[in-house]
């Protein structure tokens, strides 16, 4: 895994965007994974800025998020869709049929979760999967557990997961307890990873993301298994892993 350091979360910001920037220019029509959350709200920022200061376009890039709250509707201001039209869709030209993630309402998760994949892989894989770390490991929401899961299907959040974003909603009470996650098949089968972490807070996730033995209770050391993975981070985010 290649390590990236950056000085703070605007310093990282900057250079995950310009990576990201810089796979929209090699491949216009390019297969971005996307996530959510406070980690790479500041490289939207930035991307948004190449759109409208530098003439970044996006009008033929496609996006596949990673996961969405399942039960909150694609209206409610916590959900991934509404996080992300407001982040980044709905301020570049990427065109709005362009853009997939996990619908909340689905019915037949299992059914839906297959498709999902199956989409993926219809529209030539990921290019650059962007993917941030829960302070439990955790990336998308696959959560710690006894077995990595390879497909995209129906999750329940961990405890430490809903405390975490307890700060999004009114109360942790109205965090959904459930959501629909891409399964690690298909972020594994992405070309290239783009993993970020800001904060003390991901320090020790990081640790083990990095150092530990690859482990379903840490889901991202799985990462360790894939030939391309990019991890820019800030230094409270490195601060517990030991220099090469
Ligand atoms: C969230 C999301 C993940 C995200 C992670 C870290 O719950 N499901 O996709 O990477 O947890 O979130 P944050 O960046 O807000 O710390």
């Amino acid at each position: 895994m290649l390590i990236i350091v950056a000085q703070d979360y605007d310093e990282m910001s900057r250079k995950a965007a310009r990576f990201i920037a810089a796979q929209v220019l090699l491949k216009p029509n390019c297969l971005l994974g996307l996530a959510t959350g406070s980690t790479p709200f500041g490289t939207y920022q930035e991307l948004i800025r190449f759109h409208q200061e530098d003439g970044l376009s996006f009008q033929n890039v496609r996006t596949v998020n990673v996961d969405e709250y399942y039960g909150l509707p694609a209206s409610h201001e916590q959900s991934y869709r509404h996080f992300m039209q407001e982040n980044l869709f709905d301020q570049i030209d990427i065109q709005p049929g362009n853009t997939h993630i996990p619908d909340g309402l689905t019915r037949d998760p299992q059914t839906y979760g297959e498709e999902y994949d199956e989409l993926i892989v219809a529209m030539g894989g990921i290019d650059l999967q962007l993917l941030g770390i829960g302070s439990n490991g955790h990336i998308a929401f696959n959560e710690p557990g006894r077995y990595f899961s390879a497909q995209t299907r129906l999750v329940d959040l961990n405890k430490l997961t809903i405390e975490d974003n307890a700060r999004f909603f009114e109360s942790e009470d109205e965090v959904p307890r459930q959501a629909i996650s891409m399964g690690m098949k298909s972020i594994l089968g992405s070309k290239r990873i783009l993993i970020l972490a800001s904060g003390a807070g991901k320090a020790e996730a990081v640790r083990e993301m990095l150092e530990g033995p690859i482990d379903p209770m840490v889901p991202a050391s799985i990462l360790q298994l894939h030939p391309n993975v990019t991890l820019i981070a800030d230094k409270d985010a490195l601060s517990l892993v030991q220099p090469a």
